[in-house]
């Protein structure tokens, strides 16, 4: 079994007549790759795009279980028990959901204007994307940016903003720093959703909305100059209604 199931990655979306062929890899991560690739659709020719492959369900570790399953409400009782004992069907589920969560939240924020790469398309197990870059020249992430304090100050401005949209749209990111955060060409993009969860059922939402507020403040710490209790106080009235 491999770690990356590729091939079929590449026959999934060939059977949604979309062609798919990898040009080089960006990164290798716990949970998932990260391609530049090139894509033909019935309708498009040779269009670039970032391809984000999952890790087969069965060779995640899925430790953090707890963290990616909480108040997400599985209707199911086989479903729930499975999930419960890890077992085959259980991961698949998650892994289902996992990616899925991906896909359908990157095309709210994008929708709904944040500062998000546009979602082309989804398999079981992979995310197509825009590719923030170019071909040859790559994003870079906010943590190994060198602004100046203005446009640091716009940046933390615009995070914000972002997190509040999401919370109009009725999740928290999750797992927002400055490493998933691209930075190009005065543009930001925030990315990697799959933690993400809903306000409205998930009993973590405040804390994890307060956790990723702390993450980005810590960053920001050191070289703006705002009171970070004044923001925080604008989550902290968000929250009062969930
Ligand atoms: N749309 C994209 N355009 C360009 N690079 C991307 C894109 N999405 C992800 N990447 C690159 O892949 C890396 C990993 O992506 P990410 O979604 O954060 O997955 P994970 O952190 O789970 O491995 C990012 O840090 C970035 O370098
Ligand atoms: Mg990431």
């Amino acid at each position: 079994m491999q770690l990356f199931d590729i091939d079929k990655v590449i026959s999934e979306f060939a059977q949604k007549k979309i062609t798919v062929e990898l040009e080089r890899e960006l990164t290798s991560g716990k949970e998932a790759k990260v391609y530049v690739a090139r894509f033909s659709t019935p309708k498009e020719k040779d269009r670039i795009a970032a391809l984000k492959i999952y890790k087969d369900y069965n060779l995640r570790s899925f430790k953090k279980q707890q963290d990616y399953t909480a108040g997400r409400h599985i209707g199911s009782r086989t479903i729930r028990a499975a999930v419960k004992k890890k077992n085959q069907v259980g991961r698949q589920y998650i892994q289902n959901v996992w990616v899925s969560t991906e896909f359908k939240l990157l095309n709210q924020a994008y929708q709904h204007g944040c500062n998000v790469p546009e979602p082309y398309f989804a398999t079981k197990n992979a995310v197509m994307m825009e590719y923030v870059g170019e071909a040859r020249n790559e994003a870079f992430l906010l943590k190994d940016s060198e602004l100046t304090t203005k446009q640091y100050e716009t940046v933390f401005n615009i995070i914000f903003e972002n997190m509040i949209a999401f919370f109009d749209l009725n999740f928290v990111h999750g797992d927002l720093s400055a490493f998933n955060i691209l930075c190009w060409n005065d543009n930001l993009f925030i990315i990697d959703f799959p933690q993400a969860v809903s306000t409205r059922s998930d009993p973590n939402a405040k804390d994890l909305l307060l956790r990723d507020f702390d993450n980005i403040q810590k960053y920001f710490e050191n070289k703006i100059d705002v009171d970070f209790n004044e923001y925080k106080r604008e989550l902290y009235k968000l929250t009062a209604f969930i």
